[in-house]
């Protein structure tokens, strides 16, 4: 590749290396009529395309120009936002994060790679995974929650099924880790806007997850449009991730990321804008139109030199021949039944939307509803497809969801009756549906009330000011509460929500995030019991929005034992890590190979857990460390590892954590350099602590 690279530069002129640094839009306007006119607008030398179409055949029509009308037949990367699925669409990834189940997002991964590729596109903007703890961010929708090793975790899991072992193979795309970085720390929940961010957190809570998803092979990056400034720096783009990460590909920056310095107070114009985010280490332009327009004028002038853009354009391509696109630039052409929702694919929609459903709350039991006869499905969310899918829904359409109505009606044909009312809209003020679910409650044994927030509520530019549901939501939850039926409450949402007046009401609480296509029948299948419920939260649910943000791995506070609120409990409502089963697990003692140990030495530790409930089921066990005293102070307690298993009624399994001493139990100091002090740490999981001493 390096030498097929070295002869395609020593062949290029300015203009064409400059053009692979940019990327336009296309599609959208794909009738066959208009093909043609498409084509005619994108330049045959353009680096790269986002491609908002599905159609092989118009992506085929713009390669071919590129193939055949540029001097040196270059072929056009084209990338598009497959987020949490293409056309089979999956939970949201905050949804997907609750399965702990990182080997099932590898293949729901692949499975968007494998219909993106057959759709035409090389390269997913995805995974996003900026640690977020302000759930009045839209965008925690998109990652996986707020602790920075589960993001870590979760972003190999998707570049392996991404890229698989070889991401020329036709089914199989590039990945792009964003928003680099720090984007999840928008303050209090705004999108856009700046971020304030210490070296020493940026270390130790927003690079982690970017260095595993870059050890992972992670082909490119996208710099993030927050203040740090994500697009313009030079410590982050340049020194972390090539110098010391040895990352080869390319960052691409997020939309108008290079305009915007300008409004960010950075850049007094455009041009401007150019030198500092390509002098950082940023090589491809996307919608600024920054690099097309100046970047020639600015090799002229001596700003950047040849040497750079010679070096920017050798990553681009380099991708783009790992992605074997100089072999096979065409896609071929296929019918939308042969690319999506394959029966396979569909199966690991159901079983990741199961996997990632959170049981919150159980009150006597109240679940699985095996002796109910009649059920009143109430709700705005019970008859509807859109809000299902959730924000960056890819291709996928209202029509492709099951609803979760449906998804009751099929579990409990033969087992009870239904009866369905709206009751009100998402957000609204009309209380007329109120009676009809007023009606449906009194003529049930139970009432299934499925709420939650629109699609548009969340993503990009979607941040609210409360995370509780709109009053008319809750109001129907109080009314229905008065007939006196219990209340199984079903929540639809891309964000952890203040619960506080709604759980009281509640006997039961199923949170089934943004499930996707198919996650109707899982959800039934939990109600029903078919299906014993296995998610735990990834994000902490607070108690009110005035706790945020609130999340599990904060620093110690000097008087541990005051500080509280004088208001409100200053817990959350659920902790992370929350989650319940229909059956049991019992704990046994935690033990280790070696309780005292020396610098270099293997650790591991044990614990059984045996299923002593009824029923099968599936447990994750969450392993953390605690560093007591530390010349740089550290979280109370930090996630290092975690494991799923599944355990028949009336078996154990052994759960084993290999302990690496530099990585688990060491920090890294504010400029990224591990260390490892001699002293005491704690191991803990669940309410065990089990004590280390470390040596020199
Ligand atoms: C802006 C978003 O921030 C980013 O996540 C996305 O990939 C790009 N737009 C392209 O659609």
């Amino acid at each position: 590749i390096e030498k097929r690279v070295d002869d395609l530069l020593s062949r290029m002129t300015l203009e064409e290396k400059i053009l692979q640094l940019n990327q336009y839009t296309m599609g959208r306007n794909n009738n066959v009529n208009n093909i043609g006119e498409e084509v005619k607008k994108v330049p045959a030398e353009i680096g790269s395309l986002i491609y908002y179409d599905t159609n092989p055949t118009l992506r085929n029509n713009v390669q071919k120009k590129a193939m055949e009308e540029s001097r040196l037949g270059i072929p056009i990367i084209f990338g598009y936002d497959a987020i949490h699925g293409f056309r089979t669409v999956y939970p949201i990834s905050l949804g997907q994060a609750c399965s702990w189940n990182p080997e099932l997002v590898e293949k729901a991964c692949a499975v968007t790679a494998q219909e993106a590729r057959m759709s035409g596109v090389d390269w997913t903007f995805s995974p996003m995974i900026d640690v977020a703890r302000d759930p009045r961010w839209g965008r925690v929708a998109e990652g996986y929650g707020e602790d920075p090793y589960t993001n870590g975790v979760f972003a190999a899991a998707s570049v392996r099924g991404y890229q698989g072992d070889d991401m020329s193979a036709e089914d199989r795309i590039a990945a792009c880790l964003k928003h680099y970085i720090g984007y999840g720390a928008s303050e209090a929940g705004r999108d856009y806007v700046y971020t304030e961010i210490s070296r020493q957190t940026l270390w130790d809570t927003y690079l982690l997850p970017y260095e595993m998803g870059v050890k992972a092979g992670a082909a490119t990056l996208m710099s993030s449009f927050n203040d740090i400034p994500g697009s313009a720096n030079h410590y982050t783009m340049t020194e972390i991730l090539k110098e010391r990460w040895g990352h080869d590909g390319f960052i691409v920056s997020d939309w108008g990321a290079i305009e915007q310095l300008k409004n960010q107070g950075l850049a007094a114009n455009k041009k401007e804008a150019a030198v500092y985010a390509f002098n950082a280490g940023l090589e491809m332009d996307m919608m600024s139109h920054a690099y097309d327009r100046h970047m020639k004028e600015l090799v002229e002038e001596g700003k950047i030199t040849m040497a750079q853009v010679d070096e920017s354009v050798r990553r681009v391509l380099r991708v783009k021949f790992r992605l074997g696109l100089f072999e096979r630039p065409y896609t071929p052409v296929t019918s939308e039944k042969e690319r999506f929702f394959r029966p396979q694919s569909m199966d690991i929609a159901a079983q990741l939307a199961a996997e990632s459903m959170v049981l919150l709350k159980n009150e006597n039991q109240i679940l699985p509803l095996t002796d109910k006869k009649k059920i009143a499905v109430v709700g705005p969310m019970a008859k509807n497809g859109w809000d299902l899918l959730g924000s960056w829904c890819g291709h996928g359409k209202d029509t492709d969801v099951v609803m979760l109505y449906n998804g009751m009606a099929t579990e409990f044909v033969g087992k009870a009756e239904l009866r369905y009312a709206l009751g009100c809209r998402t957000q609204a003020d009309n209380r007329k549906g109120f009676e009809e679910a007023l009606e449906a409650a009194r003529w049930s044994d139970v009432v299934v009330l499925c709420l939650g927030e629109m699609m548009t509520w969340s993503g990009e530019n979607a941040s609210r000011s409360s995370i509780a549901l709109p009053q008319i939501q809750e109001e129907l939850a109080k009314e229905l509460k008065k007939v006196g039926k219990p209340i199984v409450l079903v929540l639809v949402n891309g964000r952890p929500l203040e619960l506080n007046r709604l759980e009281p009401i509640s006997d039961a609480i199923l949170e089934i995030w943004q499930p996707g296509v198919n996650g109707a029948l899982p959800m039934a299948g939990i109600l029903s019991g078919r299906i014993n419920p296995s998610g735990k939260l990834a994000m902490t649910f607070p108690y009110s929005n005035g706790q945020i943000p609130i999340y599990y791995n904060r620093r110690k506070s000097g008087r541990g034992h005051q500080g509280f609120y004088k208001d409100i409990t200053s817990d959350p409502l659920y902790p992370f890590g929350h989650g319940l089963s229909y059956t049991e697990f019992k704990y046994g003692v935690v033990t280790l190979s070696a309780s005292k140990v020396k610098r270099g030495e293997k650790l591991s530790a044990e614990v059984t857990v045996t299923n002593t409930g009824k029923r099968d089921g599936l447990e994750t066990v969450h392993w953390f460390i605690s560093d007591p005293y530390c010349s740089i102070t550290r979280p109370v307690k930090e996630l290092k590892y975690f494991e799923k298993q599944s355990i028949k009624a009336g078996e154990t399994k052994i759960f084993r954590f290999d302990i690496d001493l530099e990585r688990d139990l060491g920090f890294v100091d504010g400029n990224g350099k591990r260390f490892l002090e001699a002293g005491e740490y704690y191991i803990q999981v669940k309410d065990q602590k089990v004590k280390i001493e470390l040596t020199d």
